[in-house]
């Protein structure tokens, strides 16, 4: 079975001080996970050192990047390289956040770039899309949504795709408490899952691990992982609550 994940996104919150008690509160509700579940913090990047090794000796819980520059190295001020963090031991990295690509202009060739460069160095890409209200309004998601994918992924052979986790987090949900129904989100994930199914065949298909992410709360959390399709979520404010989250984790299949 694909990998059930309950992923969180700190995006820009929290001290270092504030994060630390945040983790260390959510690990000593010793929540059980399975082989084939998976918890992890996508925190800041000057947390990642200290998020590292809280967990060190979790079994099951790891933490991600929310970012990486698509350059190898450089004179690109301000910017980290996927080589950077791998030497502090990331395996994760979020690529292509909505808000990236709203607020950065990150392009779906960039964020192609990006995706390489995290293979490359063994480091699994969790890589975002999702439509803006407008785009759904037309009822013209699906197109929208395969063409990240095909811009983004599908330059990929069949043994790199499956190293990739997608996130789909439409972006009218995101961060409004209007989530998606779960009609909405396991007609999209299937859909999803049927693109990559034509590109790459059913049996990986089937492996790629696909979140949900969009308000994701304590309250729902249960209910959208239930779907056949939805393999976990990405979760932002909802992620910054322990007992929320740990309600959200617990809600994996
Ligand atoms: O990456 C997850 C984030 O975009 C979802 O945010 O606050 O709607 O859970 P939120």
């Amino acid at each position: 079975m694909r990998k059930q994940i309950a992923a969180a996104n700190w995006k820009m919150n929290l001290t270092y001080q504030l994060g630390e008690k945040l983790l260390n509160d959510i690990l000593e509700a010793e929540i059980a996970i399975s082989d084939n579940q998976q918890v992890i913090f996508a925190v800041p990047f000057p947390y990642l050192i200290m998020a590292k090794s809280t967990v060190a000796h979790e079994k099951g819980y790891d933490i991600a990047a929310q970012n990486c520059s698509d350059k190898k190295n450089g004179a690109y001020t301000g910017e980290v390289s996927v080589e950077m963090l791998q030497s502090v031991g990331i395996k994760y990295i979020i690529i292509g956040h909505s808000e990236r690509r709203e607020y950065f202009f990150e392009t779906n060739k960039t964020l192609a770039d990006k995706v390489n460069i995290c293979l490359e160095n063994d480091i699994t890409p969790i890589f975002c899309c999702g439509e803006a209200l407008s785009v759904r309004e037309k009822n013209g998601q699906n197109d929208y949504v395969q063409k990240q994918l095909e811009e983004s992924l599908f330059h990929l052979d069949q043994d790199k795709i499956i190293n990739v986790v997608i996130a789909y987090e439409p972006i009218w949900a995101i961060g409004t408490g209007k989530t998606a129904s779960t009609q909405q989100a396991q007609e999209m994930h299937q859909y999803l899952r049927s693109v990559l199914a034509n590109k790459y065949g059913h049996e990986i298909a089937d492996q790629i691990s696909i979140l949900y992410g969009g308000s994701v709360k304590a309250n729902n959390a249960s209910e959208l992982f239930s779907c056949p399709d939805v393999d976990g979520g990405l979760v932002g404010g909802a992620s910054l609550v322990a007992q929320d989250f740990i309600q959200i984790i617990k809600a994996l299949k």
